[in-house]
């Protein structure tokens, strides 16, 4: 292996290239952990920790731990992790390498489970990968030279494992160098699927308690501790001579190898680490925040000042929804000045949580956990000065606001042409939105923002409304410049509970269904916010209650009309195109019931008793199989659509049963209506239109206002229901 495929690789500076010396040292002391081991003066050089192993032999393959234990950087080219071993002889190395592995392997209950990703996700996870911001750090499926090696995840994790860990890197992660990107379950299936696309192995651990036992002791006595946290144990504190006093030429940072660890340093790095402890200069706030940065690789999709911002080879995979906005509708904000312009609560939150304003990106900005970004936080708010901008106010403040409103309307500077409004916009372009503004960012900056736009993003499609300082609208406010501002902002400051400005262009935003399936997880008519409404390609839609797990309504037709949903347009509900629409009655779908004349639970709560929404997996074309627990049964409800020989569509319903035992008197509601009318014992008409055909027979029962169609599950065997309306 050539030193300079090995060489530790930290990403943030293969982003910086101007970085001086000193603090390109002082970043690889710290991402490098050298202060784990080593005492300091110091308080730049805080070390960065090594993954936490608690459970880490229910997350990696045992052939894997063995391997890179015993060299790191061959089964890993770019890791972090340095060569704890490099100085014993081949055997004696090989076999403390496999006790380690043992050691390592055993620690986590659960064994791991392998199973081989299906081509769908795989094809959604290499789109996700490629665009929600994984390659910012990461080399994208045509290698890019710098990126942060994730080394052979096929060799190393199971399906589960690996979803598990992006789904919550920071739990296994604390040190936040690998952030949260903010996937939901499903997003984390789909790209661990692309990463382990070809893996073909499973794993053969056999625990060996002896070899455990030893593992464990080599675990202290390597100072593994220093850097991994396992349950309940302690982790080593600094125990090694101070770098204050140490010789730089010997141990970890010669080339000769002994009781140390083993780092194979590019020449540049080792002349970097010596350059940092022996310059005697503190770091400047601003030094401090371009260590935070660079350390945590914000740079690779922000630029601040003049350094930092995405790098040419992975520039095309910034993308947003809308090319009307430009460049600042697909590349990250700049972090130029950003203490400055942002509420310190709301910094914190975009930084801490990854709170989002821009709807429009692909990217993700992802969520660094509380520990490593407080320091950050501090030091933007700090450090980030701006003039105070003379803001005169407008005396009375009702008329203050709206004179805003007018302003911000169509009949004044028209900011509705390019911002939304409380999610509602006016086509074409959407930038963000207005209604958030006063809540994101400081009264001081925006007074300085919108006097000179251009001043803070050159190239932005953000107008000047005062040229030279004077108002095109003399007759608002005196046309003072100032005031025109301080009305606008006291009007923005009511937030969402600003009235409408004028001149919202509303369209009706259809949402059409083609050759796969679409689902959308909204609120709905009868449902609330716990609906999924899934239209069909064969032109039939349903929508499903993930509360009570029950069907709530079909129809057919067009499927959904969503400006409600997405603009807060009249009752935020999600409209149904179709025609024809069945509802089913409410109330959970699965019941136990005593005897045959128990009444059906009347229980309404947006989340059923005993039940639990497991999500759904998706089939071909997207269709998807929802899944829920109904006390300790798993169940599997799939729906079909098909179209018959005279081009009818009609859906084929299959309930399935899996791990559990059956409770005795459970029943399954399929219907309740006026009329239900047994055509044979599986055969059955519902009120005037709807027909349906059960694998097995139903009963009819009585109910205060007509009657109530109940399958009772008394085996484990798949159900199958027809409806044709
Ligand atoms: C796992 C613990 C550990 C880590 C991590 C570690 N070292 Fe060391 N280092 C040692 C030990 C052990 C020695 C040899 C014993 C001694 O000198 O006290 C040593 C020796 C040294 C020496 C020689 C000291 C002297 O005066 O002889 C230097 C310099 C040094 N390390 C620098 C570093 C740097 C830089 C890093 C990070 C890139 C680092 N070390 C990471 C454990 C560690
Ligand atoms: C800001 C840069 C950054 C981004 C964005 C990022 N990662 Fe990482 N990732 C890292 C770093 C750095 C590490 C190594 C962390 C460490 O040493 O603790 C890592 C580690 C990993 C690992 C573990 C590799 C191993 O050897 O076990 C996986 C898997 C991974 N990243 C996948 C992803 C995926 C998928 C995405 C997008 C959803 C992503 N990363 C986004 C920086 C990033
Ligand atoms: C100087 C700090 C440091 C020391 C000391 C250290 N490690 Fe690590 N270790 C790391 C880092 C950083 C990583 C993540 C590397 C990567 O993803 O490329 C890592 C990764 C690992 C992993 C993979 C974990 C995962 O979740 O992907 C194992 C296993 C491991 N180390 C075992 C050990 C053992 C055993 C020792 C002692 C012989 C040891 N480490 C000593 C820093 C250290
Ligand atoms: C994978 C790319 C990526 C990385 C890495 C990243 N960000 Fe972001 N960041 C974004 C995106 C995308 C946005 C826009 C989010 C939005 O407003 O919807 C953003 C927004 C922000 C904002 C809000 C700026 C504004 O003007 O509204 C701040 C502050 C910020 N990021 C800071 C950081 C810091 C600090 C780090 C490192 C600790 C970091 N980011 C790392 C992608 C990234
Ligand atoms: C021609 C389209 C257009 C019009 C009209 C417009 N804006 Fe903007 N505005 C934008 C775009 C695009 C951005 C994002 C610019 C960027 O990120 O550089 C923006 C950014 C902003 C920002 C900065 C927000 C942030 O967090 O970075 C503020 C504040 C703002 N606009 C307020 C207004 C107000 C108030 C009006 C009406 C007086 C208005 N804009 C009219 C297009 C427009």
């Amino acid at each position: 292996m050539a030193a300079a495929a090995a060489r530790p690789l930290v990403g943030g500076l293969e982003n910086h290239a101007k970085i001086s010396p000193a603090l390109a040292g002082t970043i690889l002391v710290s991402e490098l952990g050298c202060t784990a081991c080593h005492a300091t003066s110091r308080t730049t050089l805080l070390p960065k920790s090594g993954p936490d192993l608690s459970t880490a032999g229910a997350r990696i393959r045992s052939e894997f731990l063995h391997r890179f234990i015993a060299n790191p950087s061959a089964s890993k080219p770019g890791t972090t992790m340095p060569d704890m071993l490099s100085h014993l002889p081949k055997v004696e190395r090989d076999e403390t390498a496999s006790a380690l592995a043992q050691y390592v392997a055993s620690l986590g209950t659960k064994p791991m489970v392998f199973a081989k990703p299906t081509p769908d996700a795989i094809k959604r996870g290499k789109a996700l990968y490629h665009s929600v911001g994984c390659v910012a750090c990461h080399s994208p499926e045509q290698a890019v030279a710098g990126s942060v090696p994730l080394g052979p995840l096929a060799e190393k994790y199971s399906l589960a494992s690996l979803t598990q860990f992006l789904e919550d890197p920071l739990a296994v992660r604390p040190g936040g160098r690998m952030p949260d990107m903010r996937l939901d379950h499903f997003e984390a299936v789909d790209i661990a699927s692309y990463l382990l696309r070809e893996q073909s192995l499973t794993t053969t651990f056999v625990p060996d308690a002896k070899l455990i036992e030893r593992g464990k002791a080599l675990f202290t006595q390597h100072n593994c501790h220093a850097c991994h946290r396992v349950a309940g144990e302690e982790m080593a504190t600094q125990q090694i001579r101070s770098l204050d006093r140490a010789r730089l030429d010997r141990g970890c940072l010669s080339e000769s190898r002994g009781a140390w660890p083993h780092f194979p340093f590019a020449a540049k790095q080792r002349v970097a680490i010596q350059s940092a402890l022996t310059s005697d200069a503190a770091a400047s706030p601003e030094q401090r925040i371009e260590i935070e940065l660079t350390r945590f690789n914000c740079i690779a999709c922000h630029r601040r000042g003049d350094y930092g911002g995405v790098a040419v080879g992975r520039d095309s995979f910034f993308t947003g929804v809308d090319e009307n906005l430009g460049e600042q509708g697909r590349i990250p904000p700049p972090l130029t000045g950003v203490g400055a312009k942002l509420k310190r609560d709301w910094l914190r939150d975009v930084v801490v949580n990854g709170a989002t304003a821009r709807p429009y990106l692909h990217t993700r900005m992802p969520k660094f956990g509380a520990a490593n970004t407080e320091l950050l936080v501090a030091l933007l708010k700090k450090s980030d000065p701006l003039p105070a901008a003379k803001i005169p106010h407008v005396r009375d403040a009702r008329l203050a606001r709206q004179t805003g409103r007018e302003l911000a309307g169509s009949k004044g500077f028209n900011c509705v042409a390019c911002h939304t409004f409380r999610e509602k916009s006016s086509a074409p372009i959407r930038a963000l939105d207005l209604a958030t503004m006063s809540n994101r960012l400081e009264e001081n900056w925006f007074h300085r923002y919108m006097t000179e736009p251009q001043r803070f993003s050159p190239l932005t499609i953000m107008p000047g409304f005062w040229p030279d300082g004077k108002s095109p609208l003399p007759d608002v406010l005196s046309g003072d410049a100032g005031l025109q501002r301080d009305a606008l902002w006291r009007y923005l400051s009511e937030g969402p509970e600003a009235g409408e400005p004028r001149g919202l262009v509303l369209e009706p935003l259809v949402i059409a269904v083609a050759d796969e399936a679409v689902m959308l997880r909204r609120n709905y008519p009868g449902i609330g916010k716990r609906g999924i409404g899934v239209g069909y390609p064969s032109g039939i839609s349903l929508s499903f209650d993930a509360g009570q797990m029950r069907l709530a309504s079909m129809w057919s037709g067009g499927f959904i009309e969503a400006s409600g949903v997405w603009r807060g347009q009249g009752s935020g509900q999600a409209r149904v195109l179709g025609r024809d629409t069945i509802t089913f009655p409410e109330g959970p779908a699965f019941a136990v019931l005593e005897s045959a004349t128990t009444p059906w639970p009347t229980n309404t709560a947006r989340q059923a008793e005993g039940f639990q929404f497991k999500g759904y997996t998706l089939e071909a074309r997207q269709r998807p199989t929802f899944r829920y627990q109904f006390g300790a049964l798993n169940i599997d409800d799939r729906f079909l659509d098909v179209k018959d020989a005279s081009g009818n569509a009609h859906f084929e319903r299959t309930v399935s049963f899996s791990s559990g035992s059956l409770p005795e008197g459970l029943h399954l509601r399929l219907a309740a209506d006026r009329s239900i009318v047994a055509r044979s014992a599986r055969d059955f008409n519902v009120g005037k239109t709807m027909r349906l055909r059960l694998s097995s027979p139903g009963i009819i029962r009585e109910t205060a206002d007509g009657h109530e169609l109940l399958f009772p599950v008394t085996q484990a065997v798949p159900i199958t229901i027809e409806y044709r309306w």
